[in-house]
């Protein structure tokens, strides 16, 4: 029997602890909580080991300054600047030139930070560009002709009301539509401080100006026809980008939802304009449930939600049949990613953009409140009739049916992938009271580091092992190697960025040439052959196969307290 050492925040807990062999293996098993000091510890184990007759205690976690809760009260409790310091703390997300005091509504991405960004980007386009026939993605440059913007509207329009609370003095804005009818959150009268364009403007050489692009969607429209010719697609077809964007708001907020440097993933699905018809659209999206708060509602100054289908709004005519083909996909892909709590927004007609005709907000129910992460707009052939008159260029397609030349009719899905990121953190982030740490539970696809390899302790023969499956996995996937510090701890930091699946090599891999793999979520172990360690991963990652059923499941060698 021994005392073990346990640091959980500040402060220390002490256990003891038993070795049993059972059959070769030794098992290390926690009988009794000794106190919060050492010398506590060593009297109570004197206790036990003299009166092995008296009942032990029973094992009892010890009161942690964390509030335990359960994982659904977390979600709830969860703050914005709690999750702000995890992710700087972890290496995530922090404020730009932090040196110099940081920069609002600038952030930079750490290493695990720019891995799970880049791993939400790739799916994205895996699911709206790879896997689409009729969709072809394109990179445009982020400051274009200053004309681009004069036509779309935006040198005009794109702009807030920009005001400042009579009472507490926080800044803010509001819309046009709102003025003199809205107050601030304290009850203050807001003063109207004047419009503000939310285009950053910039000197180009020594040609003029232009602006950073507040929207990816102008770069598909002035490249319509020359991506239309060079790809050969006909109607119906859509081009597709993420990229950087840049809004000068006035008041930049919560983190990662509210920046004024941030990704949008958007693309314009071009449609002849007569077409009423969807032929993609079939009973997986007709029959999709969604909870939809309607304009109707909203004008009534309510905000209850409605359970409908993608079926029953089509028949009570509140989109076109494109439109609503791409709403259902872009639920579908979000549930793919693991977000359910998806909430339907329909525009008012008072607050559609200046290009659109019918517009869905795409909510989320992040744990400070229920907000915007994306849409869908029917904007018309508003944006290319006017790069039209602005560039004299026939931005028509010829129509072999009708044997004319038409402006086609656009649907823009538009994603923030900023805010995927945070409602992808935010669902993920688990306090674990078992295991007593956070655990984020990504899904395996978008977990920014896959694996990590452990030889069990610091023996060379095991280190070989171990560095030689590290060399091969880190070839196919983004692992770790750690040799350092007790197995536990290496397991809780892995569990605390989300690494899915953990690979020891202990005495029995180097003549049975096999390793565990132990699961974040369940930390269940199985045991497998290091020759097929990569397609297990694999398919793991990918979710072909459930992990009790890719190896043999073993008992946990090293107690998880
Ligand atoms: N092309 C359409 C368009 O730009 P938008 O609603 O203005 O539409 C698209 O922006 C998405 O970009 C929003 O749904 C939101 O998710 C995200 N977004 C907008 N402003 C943002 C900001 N300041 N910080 C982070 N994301 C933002």
């Amino acid at each position: 029997m021994y005392i073990i050492k346990k640091k959980i925040g500040n402060n220390e807990y002490f256990y003891l602890r038993k070795s049993v062999r059972k059959g070769k293996k030794v098992i290390a098993k926690t009988i009794a909580y000794l106190g919060k000091t050492r010398k506590e510890a060593e009297e109570k184990m004197n206790q036990i080991i003299n009166k092995p007759n008296k009942p032990i205690e029973k094992i009892k976690k010890p009161e942690i300054q964390i509030k335990k809760m359960d994982n659904k009260n977390i979600q709830k409790e969860l703050t914005i600047d709690e999750l702000t310091a995890f992710c700087k703390r972890k290496g995530f997300v922090f404020q730009s030139s932090l040196i110099y005091g940081g920069l609002s509504g600038f952030w930079d991405f750490g290493s695990l930070g720019v891995d799970l960004m880049n791993n939400i980007k790739k799916d994205w386009w895996n699911f709206f560009v790879q896997q689409k026939e009729n969709m072809i993605g394109i990179d445009a440059s982020i400051i274009s002709h200053p004309r681009v913007w004069k036509a779309s509207g935006h040198e005009a329009s794109f702009a807030d009301i920009f005001v400042k609370c009579r009472k507490c003095k926080k800044p803010g804005k509001i819309d046009k539509a709102d003025i003199g009818k809205v107050k601030c959150e304290c009850g203050g009268e807001l003063e109207n401080l004047g419009e503000l364009n939310l285009m950053f403007k910039t000197q180009i050489g020594t040609e003029g100006y232009s602006y950073l692009r507040p929207e990816t969607a102008q770069g598909m429209f002035s490249d319509f026809k020359l991506v239309q010719e060079t790809s050969r697609k006909q109607l119906p077809f859509g081009i597709a980008q993420i990229g950087k964007c840049f809004r000068n708001e006035i008041a930049p907020r919560d983190f990662l939802f509210r920046s004024r440097e941030f990704h949008i993933g958007e693309f314009e699905f071009f449609i002849h304009p007569d077409e009423k018809k969807c032929s993609l659209l079939d009973e997986r999206h007709l029959n999709l449930k969604l909870q939809l708060l309607d304009a109707e509602t909203q004008a009534r100054g309510k905000d209850e939600l409605k359970e409908t289908t993608i079926k029953k709004m089509l028949e009570e005519k509140k989109l076109e049949e494109w439109h609503a083909y791409w709403l259902a996909e872009q639920i579908l892909w979000y549930r793919k990613i693991g977000l359910e709590k998806i909430k339907i927004r329909e525009h008012l007609k008072t607050e559609l953009s200046h290009y659109s005709s019918a517009t869905f907000d795409i909510d989320y129910e992040y744990p400070f409140g229920s907000k915007e992460l994306g849409g869908i707009a029917n904007r018309g052939q508003y944006d290319l009739t006017q790069h039209m008159k602005e560039s004299g260029e026939k931005l028509e397609i010829f129509d072999e049916a009708s044997g004319k030349k038409v402006v086609p009719k656009v649907i823009e899905p538009t994603f923030g992938i900023e805010r995927v990121f945070l409602a992808i953190l935010c669902k993920a982030y688990n306090y674990d009271p078992g295991r007593e740490n956070i655990v984020l539970k990504f899904p395996a696809r978008l977990a920014p580091v896959k694996a990590a390899v452990f030889p069990i302790v610091k023996n060379n023969e095991m280190i070989k092992v171990a560095r030689e499956i590290f060399n091969n996995l880190k070839k196919e996937f983004n692992v770790i190697y750690d040799e350092s510090a007790s197995l536990g701890r290496r397991y809780a930091r892995m569990d605390e960025i989300g690494t899915p699946y953990c690979i020891t090599i202990d005495s029995d891999s180097i003549k049975g040439k096999d390793v565990t793999i132990r699961d974040r979520d369940t930390t269940t172990q199985i045991r497998i052959k290091i020759s097929e360690l990569k397609e297990i991963l694999k398919k793991l990652i990918n979710s072909e196969i459930k992990f009790e059923q890719a190896g043999k499941i073993v008992e946990t060698r090293v107690k998880e307290i």
